[in-house]
């Protein structure tokens, strides 16, 4: 089946970079959100984002009136029943994408996929919640979508090999490097990644160094293109410490645990850029 209008479930961070990131390759996107206005609002964001991206030379010109008119928003799953293709990105809570799951079941054409971008949940577990399990897959973007070339492609235990197939085939379409991954906690790069921005949070309560100077540690020393605090701020400090307590959780391996200022700052809902404060404050910026 020919993939041309794909639904982008979820407007938070990664929606609105996945949304970008297949508008930007030629797909037709249909947004969706619980709200209109969370949807509208993430629409003009990826506007607002394209317009600096030109003027920084970052997008070509007329990348913005491309990018936007490829994009529509609805806040009504019913409107998801013509498309070709799912990527679901909503909030990471087990019961929640269990519920869409269901939905979808009742509103896509049987042949429709439909991957998860879940980071940290089990894609077996999700696709059991869904009417045809062999048509769920993982497909796991990294922040910021529209940037970032990997994809890791996960399959459920019950996933048909068409539908792994189809997934690389529609990654490397939308211009992104797809790779293999079994389902695993944390798949590859984030069972690597997060258990390093982890330990930066571990050496900064050992008070070995500021905040500053471990970013400019990792960037300067190890050739990061950002430091774990930065990372870490933009990733969002929820999704890094839900991540860790997966690893934690599923492999029982102590070397997992969170760091307590992780949790205390999610606590405190410093969260990172999109709260203005994280291991930086982004509210004057
Ligand atoms: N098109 C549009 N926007 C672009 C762009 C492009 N080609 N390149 C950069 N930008 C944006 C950036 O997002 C940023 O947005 P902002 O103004 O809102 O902050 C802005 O332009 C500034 O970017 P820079 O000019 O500073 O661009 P850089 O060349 O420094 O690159 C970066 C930025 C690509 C984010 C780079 O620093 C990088 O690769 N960082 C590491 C990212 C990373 O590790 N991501 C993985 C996170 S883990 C994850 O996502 C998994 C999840 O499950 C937790």
């Amino acid at each position: 089946m020919e993939i041309n209008k794909i639904a982008v479930l979820g407007a938070g961070t990664m929606g609105m970079g996945i949304a970008w990131a297949v508008a930007g390759a030629g797909k037709k996107v249909v947004l969706y959100d619980i709200k209109q206005e969370i949807v509208d609002k993430t629409i003009e964001r990826i506007g607002r984002g394209l317009a600096k991206a030109e003027e920084k030379g970052q997008a070509p010109a007329g990348a913005k009136d491309f990018v936007t008119a490829n994009i529509t928003g609805t806040a009504d799953l019913k409107d998801l029943a013509d498309v070709d293709f799912v990527i679901e990105s909503v909030v990471e809570n087990m019961d929640i994408k269990k519920q869409v799951y269901k939905d979808l079941g009742e509103i896509l054409r049987p042949e429709v996929i439909v991957s998860s971008n879940t980071s940290s949940l089990s894609i077996t577990e999700i696709a059991a919640a869904y009417r045809d399990p062999t048509k769920v897959v993982g497909m796991h973007f990294f922040n910021p979508a529209m940037v970032m070339a990997l994809i890791e492609v996960i399959p459920a235990i019950q996933t048909a090999d068409e539908t792994v197939e189809a997934v690389m085939e529609l990654s490397k379409a939308i211009g992104k490097k797809p790779i293999k991954v079994k389902e695993g906690p944390g798949f590859v790069v984030n069972r690597i990644l997060i258990p390093g921005m982890n330990e930066a949070a571990f050496i900064l309560m050992e008070g070995l160094a500021s905040v500053e100077d471990i970013d400019k540690a990792m960037k300067l020393g190890a050739g990061w293109p950002m430091g774990p605090f930065t990372l870490c701020d933009m990733v969002g400090l929820d999704i890094g410490l839900e991540v860790c307590n997966v690893l934690f959780r599923e492999t029982g391996d102590p070397k997992y645990r969170p760091a307590g200022i992780l949790k205390q700052m999610v606590r405190a809902g410093w969260l990172g850029r999109k709260t203005g404060k994280g291991f930086y404050d982004y509210s004057k910026k």
